[in-house]
């Protein structure tokens, strides 16, 4: 099976330009953020403290079972059978997952899930150790950034369009505090790997850097 690692902090767009590439090349698209989201919403629904209940997340760990689906190429994420796509994407579920990301057993619950999905399938997948931990022999691997600010501009306006109540200053003391957090924890943290290529989109449109990265894949595999 042909893999695909992209990484990067929140924002860089790795999500869109991940989903364009898989549908030109027909390869599926895994986006293993959402996994942590799911656990992370698991949590909440819990009443766990995600910022301090490490216990409380790990003996929910047996309980929760995770399922992706795909309809009409779009990927689905499923929490014991509940379609949970759309309730993932709050502000308050980003949090949630940054949190219980930090916690050993539920990183090599999903890395074990991710790689069982990637044996099966030519994919692309994007997260933060894809490229470093999770498919170390990928083909391609991408670890996509951009200023901070520029991030936080675009998950500002994706947030909005959805009819989020959000201030701009709120999205980017969010994303400075999940960037320190995903970076700055022990185990497997958001890093490049040596072998990755640094694809930095600052002042690109999301379309110029989906073209931009599209080329630079198909020039690999
Ligand atoms: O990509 P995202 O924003 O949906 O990810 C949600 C959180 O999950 C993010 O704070 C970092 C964490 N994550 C991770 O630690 N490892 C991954 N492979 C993917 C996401």
């Amino acid at each position: 099976m042909i893999n695909i690692a992209i990484d990067g902090p929140s924002g860089a767009g790795k999500s869109t330009i991940a989903k364009a590439v898989a549908k030109e090349l027909g390869y599926i698209y895994i986006d293993t953020g959402a996994m942590y989201r799911t656990v992370g919403l698991a949590a909440v629904r819990r009443g766990i403290d995600t910022a301090s209940d490490i216990a409380g997340v790990v003996s929910l760990l047996p309980e929760i079972e995770i399922d992706i689906k795909y309809v009409d190429g779009v990927q689905h994420v499923y929490l014991n059978g509940e379609d949970v796509s759309s309730l993932i994407r709050t502000p308050e579920i980003s949090l949630a997952a940054s949190h219980v990301a930090v916690i050993r057993e539920v990183r090599e619950k999903m890395v074990d899930f991710q790689r069982e999905l990637a044996k099966h399938h030519n994919c692309i997948m994007d997260g933060r150790d894809i490229g470093t931990n999770v498919l170390t022999d990928a083909k391609v691997k991408i670890f996509l950034t951009a200023d901070t600010k520029d991030r936080a501009q675009r998950r500002y306006l994706e947030l909005k369009e959805k009819g989020e109540e959000v201030t701009f200053e709120e999205v980017l003391k969010d994303m400075e505090f999940r960037d320190k957090n995903d970076s700055s924890r022990e185990y497997m943290p958001l890093k490049k790997a040596d072998d990755a290529t640094l694809i930095d989109t600052t002042g690109n449109s999301l379309e110029e850097s989906v073209e931009l990265i599209k080329g630079f894949i198909l020039e690999r595999i």
